[in-house]
């Protein structure tokens, strides 16, 4: 038995320059999360939004702002995430090899709900110290692409981190992240993902609502039938 469907739509494939109209859009149409990329153009090459963006978009929506920071240093971001109305706020591994454990720590005393994150070239193995023990992350975000655009091809080869993930952790929230959408979520759900971003894939469809519930729908049925 898995954990309850999250769909997050990554807001990063939205008209940034329509962003509180976007977000709501998605709520509308039955979004569970938003999905906030922060990037410094540093620990990847691209640079997108931060705190301040969050602040002006948390005035528009109640909604779950579920912050995935691919930043080369995640703890100057929690003290700024937390004013700004983060509610999720999943770090990189790669970024805090030495200090995870402050993180947590401070992300979770700072009202927040802290997750982890890998790229695909890191092994699942180093994230478990952080699944276990007292100051425990809460999700588990399994990179699917290299992170840092949106558009790419979703690698299928990540799935055994997922499987590794599931079997050992059959209640925590597990997000994957990149290429996913109606051709790639049923290998996804099958793995155990509970927690799905989609930007492309939502935003590029005709009709994102119809994208939206079929995603839900497949997690759901794949829980269904583990
Ligand atoms: C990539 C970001 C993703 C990205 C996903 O670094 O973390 O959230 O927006 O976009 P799609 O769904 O288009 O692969
Ligand atoms: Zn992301």
């Amino acid at each position: 038995m898995g954990m309850t469907p999250k769909i997050a739509p990554s807001m990063l494939s939205s008209d940034f320059a329509n962003l509180a109209a976007e977000a709501n859009r998605m709520l509308a149409l039955g979004a569970d999360w938003l999905h906030m990329d922060i990037m410094d153009g540093h620990f990847v090459p691209n640079l997108t939004i931060g705190a301040p963006i969050i602040e002006s978009l948390r005035k528009h929506t109640d909604a779950y702002l579920d912050c995935h920071l691919m930043v080369t240093n995640p703890l100057d971001y929690v003290e700024p995430l937390a004013k700004a109305g983060a509610s999720g706020f999943t770090f990189h591994i790669e970024a805090a090899k030495d200090n995870w454990r402050e993180l947590v720590q401070k992300i979770k005393s700072a009202g927040m709900r802290p997750g982890i994150s890998l790229k695909p070239g890191t092994p699942i193995e180093e994230i478990y110290p952080l699944v276990e023990g007292e100051n425990a992350v809460e999700m588990v975000l399994v990179m699917t692409v290299e992170p840092g655009f949106g558009g790419q091809k979703f690698m299928p080869d990540m799935m055994d981190k997922v499987r590794a993930l599931r079997s050992k952790y059959p209640t925590l929230d597990i997000e994957v992240d990149g290429g996913l959408g109606p051709s790639t979520i049923d290998v996804a759900a099958a793995a155990g993902a509970n927690c799905i971003v989609a930007g492309s894939s939502v935003f590029g469809a005709p009709d994102p609502g119809l994208v939206i519930s079929l995603l839900r729908d497949s997690v759901l049925k794949a829980q269904t039938t583990s």
